[in-house]
């Protein structure tokens, strides 16, 4: 836990914020924070503690539960601060207009996103078949000048993901598409350099729809949740899943993104396909 989190939740009269907080996010002004037992009943003194220590947020929010759904939303309640959950985030450079009730943004991925986006050049025609609001899209157009399609269903994050495109002057670059991944092959035409399946619950669904959309010797980043006791574990699970989903003489790497859970590990397979 940062040490500016430690030091609000000590100043709230909580004995011991390791066990009080399961963690917490700061996307642009907003502190989402997951609160553990006792804490849970201390949570207007803990949300006033973090909006006093932490000068840059102006809005405390409680998660409770995972995220789910179609969408991959968060269950929030305002604990302290503003009335509000549009805020805006810089990353890597860029900066975002985010949703974080209404749609899917995770901090902790920003590392990621950078390393995806150092990978791919301005040659290349990317497709992101889970977009959101367009930190993977909109990072990779502006550090590669590649040209992106970006798929998204919830509206809403399309039309943020829009806003950010112009936002961060890749409008040129990048093609937003508010729709479900799986009618990609109906609405657009032509192969594909490189694929992104940032879904991590979801990826295997949809491999066959990217497989179908790569051109020859194209490469796919394709991410899912793992149980494993460690990391070793996960990227055994991911290669046998591949086995049986990826076309003979495929190569692929695996490797752990983050941890998101008790024994759950985000891993990601960089898929390069035949020539
Ligand atoms: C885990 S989030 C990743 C979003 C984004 N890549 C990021 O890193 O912020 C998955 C996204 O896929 C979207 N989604 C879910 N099912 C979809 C589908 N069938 N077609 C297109 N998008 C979908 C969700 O609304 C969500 O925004």
């Amino acid at each position: 836990m940062p040490r500016l989190i430690r030091e609000a939740l000590e100043r709230a009269g909580v004995a011991d914020p390791g066990r009080a907080s399961s963690g917490v996010d700061v996307v642009g002004d907003i502190a989402i924070v997951r609160l553990t037992g006792f804490a849970r009943g201390e949570k207007r003194k803990i949300g006033e503690s973090l909006l006093r220590e932490m000068k840059n947020v102006k809005v405390v929010l409680e998660q409770e539960g995972g995220i789910e759904g179609e969408y991959r939303l968060r269950k929030l309640t305002r604990i302290a601060g503003e009335k509000r959950t549009l805020t805006l985030h810089r990353e890597n450079g860029c900066a975002y207009r985010v949703d974080v009730a209404k749609t899917y943004f995770s901090p902790r991925l920003s590392t990621e996103r950078l390393r995806v986006a150092e990978e791919a050049s301005a040659k290349e025609r990317v497709l992101n078949m889970f977009a959101g609001v367009g930190p993977f899209s909109v990072l990779i157009a502006k550090r590669a000048g590649a040209r992106v399609t970006s798929c998204e269903v919830n509206a809403y994050a399309a039309e943020l993901h829009e806003e950010n495109d112009r936002l961060n002057k890749v409008s040129h670059l990048v093609t937003v598409l508010n729709g479900d991944a799986a009618e990609l092959p109906k609405l657009v035409s032509g192969k594909f350099d490189r694929i992104l399946l940032p879904h991590p619950s979801q990826a295997d669904r949809f491999l066959p729809t990217a497989l179908a959309m790569a051109k020859k010797g194209g490469r796919l980043v394709y991410y899912r949740h793992l149980l494993g006791e460690d990391e070793a574990e996960a990227a055994s699970a991911l290669r046998e899943e591949l086995k049986g989903l990826l076309p003979p003489r495929s190569r692929s790497t695996v490797r752990r993104v983050r941890d998101v859970g008790p024994r759950w590990i985000e891993m990601a397979a960089e898929i390069r396909l035949p020539a």
